[in-house]
Order: C-alpha cells, then sequence, then structure tokens
C-alpha cells in the first residue's frame, strides 16, 4: 500500500484550473521530486494534500485512509509535516526555541521538547546557532530552521515547497546533501517541489512534472530531463524545434 495516494485531484481558483485531475502515488521510503515551471500548481497541490486548500474534486489518502478535507492540524497529526514558511518562525525566539515548537505539537513537557530540539539541531548542523535570536540568521540557516521545526513534529513524509528558494548555488548543494543525510537518518519519506529542475534531480528517485495545472510526465530523472515534453514545458517549442536540425 502506498503511504500517499492522490486521486484524480482538481482544484479550480477563478480562471484557472491549478490542479487538473492529478493522481499519483508515494511509497513509504521514497524521495519524490515535484517539478514544473512557475505557475504549473505544485504549491496548490501540496496546499490541497496538507489541508490549507480544499481540493473542488479527487480524494487524498495518506496510510490507506482517506484524508481529503482535512485541516492542517489533522494532516499533521495523521504524519504529514511541511516546512513551515519563514514567515511564521518567530524572529523573537531562539533557534532552540522555535524547534521546541514543532515538538510542542506533540509533547507537552518542555524537558522532552528540549532534548528533542538538542538531537534535531545537531542532525542539522545547528548546534552554534541554537541560541541565535531567528532574525540574526543568514537566509540558509533560516531555511535549514524551518526544516528542523518540521522534522520536531515526527512526520513520516515530509513535504518541502520551493527547497532552493532564494539560496546560492553553493548553498544550494549543502541543502540537497542535508536532505540526503535526513532521509537516511530519520527513516523519512520526502516530497520536494522546485521550480529549478537540476536541484531535485540528483536526490529524487522518481519525478513527476506539473504544467498548466496538468501532470504531464512522471518517471526516473533521466527518462524525465530527456522528456521532450517536459523540456517544451521548460523552454518553450523553438528550444525543441532546434534540437532537430
Ligand atoms: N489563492 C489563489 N487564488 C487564485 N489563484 C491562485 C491562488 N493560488 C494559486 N493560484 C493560481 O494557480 C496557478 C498555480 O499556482 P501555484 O500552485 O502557486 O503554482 P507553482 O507553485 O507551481 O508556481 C497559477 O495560475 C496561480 O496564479
Ligand atoms: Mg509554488
Amino acid at each position: 500500500m502506498a503511504l500517499l495516494e492522490v486521486i484524480g485531484l482538481t482544484k479550480k481558483f477563478v480562471g484557472v484550473v491549478a490542479n487538473d485531475r492529478i493522481s499519483f502515488e508515494i511509497e513509504k521510503g521514497e524521495i519524490v521530486g515535484l517539478i514544473g515551471p512557475n505557475g504549473a500548481g505544485k504549491t496548490t497541490l501540496f496546499n490541497c494534500i496538507v489541508g490549507y486548500h480544499k481540493p473542488d474534486q479527487g480524494t487524498v489518502k495518506f496510510n490507506g485512509k482517506p484524508i481529503t478535507g482535512f485541516k492542517p492540524f489533522q494532516t499533521n497529526r495523521a504524519g504529514i509535516g511541511r516546512t513551515f514558511q519563514i514567515m511564521s518562525i518567530s524572529g523573537s525566539l531562539s533557534v532552540s526555541e522555535n524547534v521546541m515548537v514543532g515538538s510542542f505539537c506533540r509533547v507537552s513537557d518542555s524537558r522532552t521538547a528540549r532534548q528533542e530540539a538538542a538531537e534535531i539541531l545537531n542532525l542539522m548542523e545547528l548546534e552554534q546557532e541554537a541560541q541565535a535570536r531567528m532574525n540574526e540568521l543568514p537566509i540558509a540557516a533560516q531555511k535549514r530552521v524551518g526544516l528542523a521545526m518540521a522534522l520536531a513534529t515526527k512526520p513520516k513524509i515530509l513535504m518541502l515547497d520551493e527547497v532552493a528558494a532564494g539560496l546560492n548555488p553553493r548553498e544550494t548543494e549543502e541543502m540537497v546533501a542535508l536532505l540526503q543525510k535526513i532521509h537516511a537518518a530519520k527513516d523519512l519519506t520526502l516530497f520536494v517541489t522546485e521550480h529549478v529542475m537540476e536541484v531535485v534531480m540528483p536526490i529524487s528517485q522518481r519525478i513527476i512534472v506539473l504544467d498548466g495545472g496538468q501532470k504531464i510526465a512522471e518517471g526516473k530523472p533521466r527518462d524525465i530531463a530527456n522528456d521532450e515534453r517536459v523540456i517544451r514545458a521548460y523552454l518553450g517549442e523553438k528550444y525543441v524545434e532546434g534540437r532537430k536540425h
């Protein structure tokens, strides 16, 4: 049985079908990349799965049970974690306290939360920053804290939207290495979006491609990189025509 199943999911906004009958499955332990140009529908799909949006049609199942229409706290309790947007991280709290906020989604005593936070900060290579205020940190470290907070909720699947946004090439490489490390250490399933396809190619076992709200391809990274529909979606008809001559 798949860990996450999305069946015929459709989400419309005024004048746009952001997700058009999308179906796919994710197995436990996989790293799956969701790519597509800006506006393809990646964030909307994530929001429908975690419960920020209610799909117009379709079903989402987690561990075989329907979770369609669940609220975010319910999908989180079921085991779906997503990175907190940087805006939701409190700048006046320390890094360690922010990670404890994630633990407090499950535990109520601060000693346990503090211990868990210390362990996660260690894994995320953030020990040096533990007592720093969030607003003193560079963007790359803030993103790692966002990941640490999500990990502290002990998800079965972690969904990361635009993993490389705001990072330079070196920081992007470090983030990708860190994702591989937490995948191995935490027995996690990862579902990662990125509009720059090269970022998720090296870590993904499987790639799903969206364009204009539709799933246009799914497969191994190497096959996806050579798929004419995917190339066309990213670069336009001209590039494909040029390659043929
Ligand atoms: N809350 C919203 N209200 C109206 N339109 C939206 C909303 N969110 C997204 N859209 C539209 O849905 C489409 C998909 O957007 P999005 O899911 O953010 O794409 P991506 O994350 O792949 O860049 C776009 O055309 C976008 O303008
Ligand atoms: Mg997006």
